[in-house]
């Protein structure tokens, strides 16, 4: 297991019991916006499968199963599984290497992954080999403000403000909060928008569209498998 991959699980082993309402306090309420915005670029018959890749507690694999999907989520914590509610199947893997047939899903959603695998672009290529030709593939990801003003304000905001916020929580969510603003930042850096629709395009994913939200504070990515 790599390095990145060990430190994403002890992460999110330290911080699972209170990631459900943590994240809408952090982000000022706004992810679960994002999150209404991922599942709604899902568009497969009710009673499709869909695989949930990251699923943590299962915000995102119950939004799709109460749109009438039949939903497997998977996710490298098991820690993050046991405390929320995954409506379906849950199974404990890596996006890197998925346990599923090639094809065998209607659409994919993957939620703030991508920043914790060494490989992002062999990722998505593993990501769209188990969804069938014509399926939805969408994610969502935290972003850098573009604009000058808002980023003035996001960076103070997740360098300091964050981690304040994580210490009065606990000793986890303070080290967590710290490593976030950063880890995203860098993120975006090392991979601009147009090298990551190139990762999405050399998967076989066509027709991709992107929709910034909160004034750039997160990004949501679908697209359809050729
Ligand atoms: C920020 S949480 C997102 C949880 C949830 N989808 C949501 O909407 O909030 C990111 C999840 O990615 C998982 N994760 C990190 N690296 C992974 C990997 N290589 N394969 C599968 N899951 C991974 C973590 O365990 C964590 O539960």
């Amino acid at each position: 297991m790599s390095t990145r991959t060990r430190h994403a699980r002890a992460l999110f082993a330290g911080i699972a019991p209170e990631y459900e309402w943590m994240g809408g306090v952090l982000s000022f309420g706004q992810d679960p916006r994002w999150r209404r915005s991922l599942v709604s670029r899902v568009d497969a018959p009710r009673g499709s499968s869909v695989l949930d890749v990251a699923t943590g507690t299962g915000l995102v694999a119950r939004a799709l199963a109460a749109r009438g999907y039949r939903v497997t989520g998977l996710d490298a914590s098991e820690p993050m599984l046991r405390s929320g509610k995954p409506p379906g199947p849950r199974v404990v893997a890596l996006a890197e290497g998925l346990p599923f047939a090639d094809g065998g899903f209607a659409a994919l959603t993957f939620t703030y992954l991508l920043r914790y695998v060494d490989d992002p672009a062999a990722t998505m290529k593993e990501l769209a080999r188990v969804v069938a030709p014509g399926g939805v593939i969408a994610s969502l990801e935290f972003h850098v403000p573009d604009a000058r003003w808002a980023r003035a304000a996001w960076r103070p905001y997740t360098r300091y403000v964050m981690p304040l916020v994580g210490s009065v929580v606990s000793p986890a969510w303070t080290h967590t909060a710290r490593f976030l603003g950063r880890s995203i930042e860098e993120y975006w850096r090392s991979h601009p928008l147009q090298e990551q629709l190139g990762w999405w395009e050399a998967a076989g994913i066509g027709t991709v569209h992107t929709r910034t939200m909160s004034k750039g504070a997160a990004i949501v990515t679908w697209g359809m498998k050729r």
